[in-house]
């Protein structure tokens, strides 16, 4: 099968695609025909070598966590799922022909495989998020870098809880994020004071790292009620990063449960193909994303 892999860390021109052997659902697992594989961020940080959650990758390794796809071989003691239904979900190297998913969910009926792959570890992280910084309906949440993959996750999710969202993100942004029912500010020179002009913010979330904590804490007025997933800085602001994933069966059928209601859509920016994935990776990391980009194999 074709395979996106890297044999050394590095820069985006170390990914490769290249004839691999196929993988095989072991227990509990069940192998995809791939039809989409789900850019995240941290695709391009393992690539670069930065070790995340103590586990150290062996190499070569493939790229991609978050799939879309026909089921093809299940196996052993899993139960519920049939060969050719369409699912998504989490697993390892789905920058492929095939792949493994140790997590999944069946596709609600008439989403796009596009779309479907780009659900998995964004909704698990703005569940999460949203629930380790506290925020209740009713009340009001501040979130900067709120366009991208996450953000979308979260602004929507918020909306369903009733909760508000003051939402920072790029100029060409501010239609998209008002679409999803946010009050909008962009970034840059004056944004702390165009927030205030809101009115009150009783918890605050930073998805896009650019170095705002202490702003977000001033803002709030209480440390714990400031979340990060992106700034390794927080400790030194008094402030909390969330770090390590949720359920993902849970997030998964919550993401199933808010397509179906209408209530979650995450568009997609761009798709790659698999030979497009250093591409995929370089656009990714540039950091403007609106909502997901994608390969299709
Ligand atoms: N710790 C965890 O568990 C965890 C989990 C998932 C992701 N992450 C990390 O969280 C980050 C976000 O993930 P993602 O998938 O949502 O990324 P993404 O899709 O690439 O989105 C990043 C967003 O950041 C915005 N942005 C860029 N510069 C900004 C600035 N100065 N102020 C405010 N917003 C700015 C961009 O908005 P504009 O286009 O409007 O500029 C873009 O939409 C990544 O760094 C990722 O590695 C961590």
């Amino acid at each position: 099968m074709k395979q996106v892999i890297f044999a050394e860390f590095g820069g985006p021109e170390v990914l490769e695609l290249v004839a691999a052997e196929e993988p095989h659902a072991g227990p509990g697992q069940v192998r995809i025909a791939v039809r989409a594989a789900g850019v995240n961020a941290v695709d391009w940080r393992i690539r670069e070598g930065q070790i995340l959650g103590g586990h150290a990758i062996a190499l070569p390794s493939g790229v991609g966590l978050d799939a879309a796809g026909v089921v093809d071989e299940i196996g052993a003691g899993v139960d519920g799922i049939a060969l050719g239904d369409h699912v998504f979900g989490v697993g390892s190297g789905t920058y492929a022909e095939f792949a493994v998913l140790s997590a999944w969910a069946r596709m609600p009926e008439g989403l796009a495989f596009e779309e479907a792959a780009g659900y998995p570890s964004v909704v698990e992280t703005a569940l999460r998020v949203l629930d380790e910084v506290g925020v209740r309906p009713g009340q009001t949440l501040l979130v900067s870098g709120a366009s991208g993959g996450v953000g979308s996750a979260v602004l929507q999710i918020a909306r369903d809880r009733g909760i508000a969202v003051i939402a920072v993100g790029g100029a060409a942004n501010q239609d998209y994020l008002r679409g999803l029912g946010a009050a909008a500010t962009t970034y840059g020179d004056g944004w702390v004071e165009r927030v205030r002009e809101f009115g009150r913010v009783d918890a605050a979330l930073d998805l896009a790292g650019s170095g705002v904590l202490r702003e977000l804490a001033d803002l709030v007025g209480d440390r714990r009620r400031v979340l990060t997933i992106a700034d390794p800085n927080a400790a030194e602001f008094g402030v909390r990063f969330s770090g390590v994933a949720g359920s993902v069966p849970d997030a998964l059928a919550a993401a199933v449960d808010l397509i179906r209601r209408g209530k979650l859509h995450i568009p997609v920016e761009r798709t790659y193909t698999l030979a497009e994935a250093a591409n995929a990776h370089i656009d990714s990391r540039a950091g403007h994303t609106r909502g997901r980009r994608v390969i299709v194999t």
